[in-house]
């Protein structure tokens, strides 16, 4: 068989997707993942380090993760029974895209729905999965636009809701009572509300998850510290979760990422509380000195992130920046608003202050 012909056997939906890349080599002041920019002090990784002394590599990983549960239950409340754990919350969407895929009666295909601009993951996944997805453009101000939303949902009947907030890239939380509103009133989709910024805006939607079955929550310890260990979640009716759980890979997660993850949920806690006061506090700090230029609007951010509009040449801006040992994130696809932008990750005090003082030396 040629390759011609085995290529002919992919899924139709990839030739319009592309590979996921990140830069080879990372950059001296990294600003553009998300990530937390704090590295762990030696006290906690000597923690982590006797942890994984004492783990049994050479067994299998504990398939049901017992100890992360208990403490993923204990730390954000719920049963452990209501927890699917991931390699992260890519993992999660992925399953969530293969288990609940039984497309509607008279439909082709499931459906996805999501605002625009978010999370690029959630129309990647659907459309390898071939699903159909439908964005519904955030308002001016980054919100959701609940009249639009509310009809798409009408229209397509479709089988996951996804919302981000905070979202990214925009970095804010959508309103509370918008999204209340649109569970509420469609209860024959799964909405989930992907909280992975959540503790950098101090909200959730726990309690008012807890009272509804079609309501799941998303969390991640990405971006408060671990983005390498690879970690997510989804909390969601045992009901579903059982479901969910019949097509999850049966060691999914390895044993030093379950390790580290319990200990980043509790004994490490305090230690990332720490971090995420810090990025707070640079996150207004940045804000404040970013809006001195002209150029530069930034927008309101709950998260560990700014977007800011530029109104000049966004690839030359950024290029200067790279010259200068910065990366900030640039868009060239997705919602057409996004051009004139950037994501800048909020870094450690000396990371924001040399952003400042290239922004200076570039912007005069
Ligand atoms: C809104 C949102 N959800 C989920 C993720 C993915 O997180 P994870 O690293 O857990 O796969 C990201 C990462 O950028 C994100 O922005």
């Amino acid at each position: 068989m040629s390759i011609q012909s085995l290529k002919a056997l992919f899924r139709p939906e990839l030739d319009e997707l592309s590979t996921y890349r990140v830069p080879p080599a990372p950059p001296v002041v990294k600003l553009d993942a998300n990530e937390s920019p704090w590295p762990l002090p030696p006290e906690a990784r000597a923690r982590i380090a006797a942890a994984l002394h004492a783990s049994e590599l050479h067994r299998y990983p504990d398939g049901r993760a017992t100890k992360l549960r208990d403490a993923l239950a204990r730390g954000l409340g719920g049963s452990t029974d209501e927890y699917v754990l991931g390699a992260g919350s890519d993992e999660l969407i992925a399953l969530m895209a293969t288990a609940i895929s039984r497309p509607r009666s008279g439909a082709d295909r499931p459906v996805v729905v999501f605002p625009d601009p978010t999370f690029v993951m959630y129309r990647m996944t659907s459309r390898a999965h071939g699903w159909e997805p439908v964005s519904v453009p955030l308002d001016g101000a980054w919100d959701l636009d609940a009249g639009a939303m509310a009809s798409a949902l009408a229209r397509t009947n479709p089988n996951i809701v996804y919302y981000a907030t905070p979202n990214n890239p925009t970095g804010n939380c959508f309103s509370r009572d918008k999204i209340e509103r649109l569970v509420d009133a469609f209860p024959d989709s799964l909405h989930v509300i992907d909280e992975a910024y959540g503790p950098y805006s101090g909200q959730s939607f726990a309690t008012f998850a807890e009272e509804r079955p079609h309501c799941a929550l998303m969390g991640t310890l990405s971006k408060v510290g671990f983005a390498g260990i690879r970690v997510g979640w989804v909390r969601v009716h045992e009901a579903l979760s059982q479901e969910l759980e019949k097509v999850r890979q049966p060691f999914n997660l390895n044993t030093a990422s379950q390790d580290i993850a319990t200990l980043a949920l509790t004994d490490l806690a305090p230690v990332l509380e720490t971090h995420i006061t810090s990025i707070v506090a640079e996150r207004e700090r940045l804000a404040t000195e970013l809006d001195r230029y002209e150029v530069l609007q930034c927008f309101p951010s709950d998260a560990n992130f700014l977007l800011v509009q530029h109104t000049g040449d966004v690839p030359k801006f950024c290029r200067a920046l790279l010259d200068r040992e910065i990366a900030v994130r640039q868009f060239s696809t997705g919602d057409s608003r996004l051009r004139s932008c950037i994501r800048i990750t909020i870094g450690t005090p000396e990371e924001n202050q040399r952003l400042v003082e290239a922004l200076r030396d570039i912007l005069g």
